[in-house]
């Protein structure tokens, strides 16, 4: 096993957003494997045992939370018991995101904006305030959340989403501004196309097997999660 997280001289712990299945479920494999204990957030338990049997089965460690995220209250609570168990969050990886419904903006529907904004931008702010002390208590507190394309462009039909991630993306450049001169790093990654439940939903015709596995973007991630990446409010893709 290769450990990409031993700079530092104690073990890392990392908490994945999302992390059920796409994106955030090979992310958590990867940071498994590279030697972090993985704290995993979504709500389906199923999805969420399925990729601790497949950690387990490489010798890796992992957590579990089956949690709805736009249960907001439930974040403060989550980061508590991480405080009382750990002390520290050395990785914070805001992956799990909503889609919503791709219309024209003025005919989206008001309850799809809102979840849309909450689990997307509002579930995010409530991860960097309730895990942002933790953070800090890391010896290199790594925060990285996952963007899109779509807000490098005037993305129509993307309405609810591309706002949300554009939000995101405000949000996150200010917390990095303003820890600049702290420990931690805050970081964006744009994925790019990646064959997940979202990517169908957005683009149902297209062959799956012509995109990148989420297995296969991995890199950038544990690049962003090393204790020595020392950037921070950059935004980043996948090699
Ligand atoms: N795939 C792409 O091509 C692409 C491109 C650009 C950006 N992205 C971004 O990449 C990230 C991951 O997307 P993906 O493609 O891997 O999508 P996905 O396969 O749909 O996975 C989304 C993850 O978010 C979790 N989630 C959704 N609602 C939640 C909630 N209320 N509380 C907690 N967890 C919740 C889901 O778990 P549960 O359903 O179990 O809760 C799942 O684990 C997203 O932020 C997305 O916007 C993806």
């Amino acid at each position: 096993m290769t450990n990409s997280f031993a700079l530092s001289a104690t073990n890392r712990i990392a908490l994945i957003t999302g992390a059920s299945r796409g994106i955030g479920a090979a992310v958590a494999k990867r940071f498994a494997a590279e030697g972090a204990h993985v704290i995993l957030v979504a709500r389906n338990s199923k999805g969420l045992e399925e990729v601790d049997d497949e950690i387990r089965a490489t010798g890796g460690t992992a957590t579990l939370v089956p949690l709805d995220l736009m249960e907001f209250p439930k974040i403060d609570i989550l980061a508590a018991q991480i405080a009382e168990r750990f002390g520290k969050l050395d990785i914070l990886v805001g992956n799990a995101g909503l889609l919503g419904e791709l219309s024209p903006l003025t005919h989206t529907c008001i309850e799809d904006w809102d979840k849309v904004m909450a689990l997307n931008v509002t579930a995010n702010f409530h991860l960097l305030r309730c895990f942002d002390e933790l953070l800090k208590a890391s010896d290199a507190g790594r925060a990285m959340f996952v963007s899109s394309g779509v807000t490098k462009r005037a993305a129509a039909y993307w309405g609810a989403y591309a706002v949300s991630k554009s939000a995101l993306e405000a949000m996150v450049n200010i917390y990095a501004a303003e820890n600049a001169k702290t420990s931690v790093k805050a970081n964006l990654i744009d994925p790019g196309a990646v064959a997940t439940r979202m990517r169908a939903k957005a683009f149902p015709g297209e062959d799956p097997m012509t995109l990148p596995a989420p297995e296969d973007i991995t890199d950038i991630f544990v690049k962003l999660a090393r204790a020595d990446f020392m950037e921070t409010g950059g935004r980043y893709i996948p090699a």
